[in-house]
């Protein structure tokens, strides 16, 4: 009896939550395969992804900066060589990690939800050990920041009109600001400045580091809100690229221009 009853303790899916646990791993689960499905068809065989101009008045997140060498066929995506990069910063995030192997391998599904696995190997077994590469990947995001803002900045200049102000000019603003957001909140980043330290009063720039961890940490408290936000409006933003590079839609703005 004893022996039944523990079997039945260990089922998959036990738990005394009488809540709706099962909701967040659900939406979860869902905007990441939408989002992963969306840009994968938009950055491999989308096509219009850049808007007036030599490199796009308004040239799509995916694509910045714009690579596209010649020796490389037409069919090849700049995408391509883009983004691995931000792909790679968003699937080794510690948030990130939390919330598909909560969605997708129900490791656990939710707190206090019994989980299927019956042992824990971590993250020391392949392929999880290179979730390691965080920090590596996080080096490479930071290059991203400084990009972006120059494909916002740019935005607001129109060749042979001058300075103005679009709707995309304010999406490609918003997510280079979501998206600087999201990257300074990196747990990584934070320990990168000032983790790992002894003893701070003898650490050099110890000023600096202090400013920058505060700033960070700010930032860090909401790791989630601004890792949602900014892959929704890097998609939204994208979309929208397309969808006036195509003339589906018809940019509102202050230039007088083609647009
Ligand atoms: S922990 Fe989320 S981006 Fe580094």
């Amino acid at each position: 009896m004893a022996q039944a009853s523990t079997a039945l303790e260990r089922r998959y899916g036990d738990t005394q939550r009488t809540d709706r646990w099962w909701l967040e791993p659900l939406l979860v689960g869902s905007g990441l395969l939408i989002f992963v499905v969306y840009s994968t068809v938009s950055g491999v065989l989308g096509e219009y992804w850049a808007f007036e101009t030599e490199h796009g008045l308004y040239l799509s997140p995916f694509f910045e900066p714009l690579i596209h060498p010649e020796f490389l066929p037409d069919w090849f995506s700049p995408a391509i060589l883009i983004l691995w990069a931000p792909i790679g910063f968003r699937t080794t995030c510690y948030y990130y990690r939390r919330a598909y192997y909560r969605a997708y391998f129900l490791s656990p599904p939710a707190c206090a939800v019994r989980e299927p696995a019956g042992s824990y190997s971590g993250e020391g077994v392949f392929p999880f050990v290179l979730q390691n590469a965080h920090r590596w990947f996080m080096y490479v995001a930071l290059l991203f920041i400084p990009i972006l803002w120059n494909g916002a900045i740019r935005s607001f200049w129109l060749d042979g009109e001058g300075i103005g102000i679009g709707l995309g000019s304010v999406l490609l603003t918003v997510n280079a600001a979501l998206l600087t957001m999201y990257t300074i909140g990196c747990h990584s980043l934070r320990h990168w400045v000032a983790g790992g330290l002894n003893q701070f009063s003898r650490t050099p720039l110890r000023r600096l580091r202090r400013r920058l961890w505060e700033i960070f940490t700010i930032a860090n408290e909401h790791h989630r809100l601004w890792a949602w936000t900014s892959l929704i409006i890097v998609g939204v933003t994208d979309l929208y690229v397309h969808l006036v590079a195509s003339e589906v839609v018809t940019d509102p703005n202050t230039w007088s221009g083609p647009i």
